[in-house]
């Protein structure tokens, strides 16, 4: 490192960083080749850590692959990096690396060369500008705070100071959206959430920007603590459920068409009267709900019947058994949602699915978010150890489609020939 880089990093370091507070820093590109930065933030109390493809002084961590960082999202206060993007190859990949284990808020200091000689650690690639640098903040949305190419030092150094943007709680509602290519078919697989690359969307617009810059979690998190609390129902009755699960039952119970749609645990109401609604658009079956507490329940409807009654009890399955003989029977569970009571409730209720048909399980999510109230296994446990000794059930993934369901491996359908 050559005396002026590391004057400018102390200079961006006191204007830009507030003093003495145990943020944590990466360095990319650590590599002690004549000193490093590491004093500048050490001495003010800092977390930091060196990143560098090769092992050697200053290095803390040795890239694996060279653009895949071994860090979660969001998990610095700031990013550095100076005299190393003139050795990256692929650098634009190493930017996206850094922005995306930045934390919204932090800061990136970013100083290359635009001159010199060749000198090749392994590689030299590039050089840079200020309208490089600018090209980089736009790409990834950052706000540029400084750009500039200091003329006067021996390097010619490229300086940069980019922010990215804090965000605010409420307006973590959206999760990230792969556009399906036209050939895509709708019933096949679906690629789970985890694989989409972080960096895939580009969000045009501002004000949304932090909106749709959001992990499915943080909607589930928000829509399960926030919206279906207060705020969801169906034709003015609580209803407990994502609205994309509620889109996916009425493309089965179109699909299936089924005579009657038994639903373990009915709340208020507002989903038997959901499925009440789409029958009615068929001209064609019956709900049956199952509530073991009735005094919440306000839905009516003349293709609705309620059972206010445990499920689990033995009268209750015989005479659930005998209202489905014959019938093309579709089942929904959203009742007590511990694993013991959901593979209890499977065993006794899936024999009545019609081949075709679904047992749909509701809320196996609370198995795969911390969900505040729910501890222990829930849905997903008992899903698992049904499918397990029933092969004349499939899971079908294809109703998972829309990314975002509350019922993970919950969509159960009965295959037509064992
Ligand atoms: C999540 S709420 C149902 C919400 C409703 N399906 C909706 O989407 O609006 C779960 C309901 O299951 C009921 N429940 C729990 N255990 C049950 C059981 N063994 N038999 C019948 N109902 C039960 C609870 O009383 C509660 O009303």
């Amino acid at each position: 490192m050559h005396p002026e880089s590391y004057q400018e990093m102390s200079r961006m370091v006191t204007q830009y960083l507030p003093t003495r507070r145990p943020i944590h820093v990466l360095d990319v590109g650590s590599y002690a080749v004549n000193g490093s930065y590491k004093p500048l933030f050490t001495e003010r109390g800092c977390h930091y850590t060196g990143l560098d493809q090769s092992p050697g002084p200053n290095v803390d961590v040795v890239l694996k692959d060279p653009y895949r960082f071994p860090f979660p999202r969001n998990s610095f206060d700031v990013l550095i990096s100076g005299q190393a993007f003139e050795h990256i190859p692929r650098f634009w990949e190493t930017w996206s690396e850094m922005v995306r284990v930045l934390k919204p808020g932090g800061w990136i200091f970013l100083i290359a060369p635009s001159r010199g000689v060749e000198h090749r650690y392994p590689v030299d690639c590039w050089r840079f500008y200020r309208d490089g640098f600018r090209a980089l903040g736009e790409w990834k949305q950052l706000e540029i705070i400084e750009a500039e190419t200091r003329w006067e030092t021996i390097w010619g150094d490229c300086i940069g100071v980019f922010r990215k943007p804090a965000r605010t709680w409420w307006k973590g509602l959206l999760g990230r959206w792969r556009k399906p290519s036209a050939e895509s078919n709708p019933h096949g697989p679906v690629e789970a959430p985890a694989n989409i690359n972080p960096s895939t969307p580009r969000i045009r617009d501002a004000e949304y920007r932090d909106w749709y810059d959001r992990p499915i979690s943080e909607w589930a998190l928000h829509h399960q603590a926030i919206v279906l609390a207060f705020r969801a129902s169906w034709l003015g009755i609580p209803t407990l459920k994502n609205p994309l699960d509620a889109w996916v039952m009425q493309e089965i119970l179109h699909e299936v068409r089924p005579d009657i749609v038994v639903e373990i645990g009915g709340g208020a109401g507002g989903s038997a009267l959901f499925f009440c609604t789409v029958l009615e658009g068929m001209a064609h079956g019956r709900v049956v709900s199952i509530e073991a507490d009735g005094r919440h329940w306000k839905a009516s409807h003349p293709r609705l019947t309620l059972i206010e009654a445990d499920c689990a009890d033995r009268s209750v399955i015989k005479q659930v058994q005998e209202l489905c003989a014959g019938k093309r029977t579709l089942i929904v569970h959203d009742g007590d949602h511990t694993r013991s009571a959901v593979l209890r409730d499977l065993q006794a209720y899936a024999p009545l699915v019609s081949p075709g048909s679904y047992f749909v399980v509701e809320d196996g999510i609370v198995d795969v978010l911390d969900i505040p109230g729910f501890t222990g296994e829930g849905p997903l446990a008992a899903i698992r150890d049904f499918i397990r000794n029933h092969p004349e059930f499939e899971i079908d993934k294809s109703r998972e489609r829309y990314l975002l369901t509350y019922n993970p491996s919950g969509y159960i359908r009965r295959r037509v020939s064992p």
